[in-house]
């Protein structure tokens, strides 16, 4: 793992206060790793309707750089949970937005930025089920297999990593860092 440079981190997060942060997937290996989901998905849907529900706001910068390699025509829409506290999660998922693409009868995929427990990719495909589409396929950057409290696999995955707090790639601590342009671990 490499370090960041302490200046850039506190710029980034914009306050005198910084973590040590180290390098845990850089740029160039989380493009193209992006680009080969794209191309799974983009034949796994070939000739079908899609609309992907990513999970606002870690899954942002992910769905942003994942819908523009795909080369099928997709609707996009997001929704809202919440559950984190700093670094812990509170394992109640709340709702907090609604879609508003109608998804009854079609093929949705859900994208996350990361599974750690399962809970809100659960709650969140419980959810959309009850909208009866005709199909709910997960997909997330990054899993961590370990920390799992509910069981769930994931159709499409990036990245599995250890029991690390990562930040970066619009994943957050209290809300900063999410604009890294890579997946960072804070040392504690
Ligand atoms: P789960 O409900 O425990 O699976 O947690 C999923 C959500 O928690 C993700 O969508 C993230 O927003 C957040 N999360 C889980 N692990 C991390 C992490 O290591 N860094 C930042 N956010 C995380
Ligand atoms: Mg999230």
């Amino acid at each position: 793992m490499e370090y960041l440079d302490p200046a850039q981190v506190d710029k980034r997060k914009n306050t005198s206060v910084s973590e040590k942060l180290e390098i845990l997937i850089g740029e160039r290996d989380i493009a193209q790793k992006v680009k080969e989901m794209a191309a799974k998905i983009s034949s796994d849907y070939a000739g079908r309707h899609l609309s992907i529900v990513f999970i606002s706001n870690g899954a942002i910068i992910f769905a942003a750089d994942l819908i523009r390699s795909i080369e099928i025509p997709l609707r996009i829409d997001s929704i809202r949970t919440s559950s984190y506290s700093g670094e812990f999660s509170t394992g109640n998922v709340k709702i907090m937005s609604q879609v508003k693409l109608d998804i009854k009868d079609r093929n949705i995929l859900v994208v996350d930025d990361i599974i750690d427990t399962g809970r809100t990719i659960v709650q969140v495909v419980a959810h959309l089920s009850s909208f009866a589409p005709s199909d709910i396929k997960t997909c997330a950057l990054l899993d961590k297999p370990s920390r799992r409290e509910v069981p769930f696999v994931p159709d499409y995955i990036g990245f599995e990593i250890p029991d690390l707090f990562v930040v970066g790639y619009g994943l957050d601590l209290d809300e900063y860092y999410r604009n890294l342009p890579h997946i960072a671990v804070i040392k504690t």
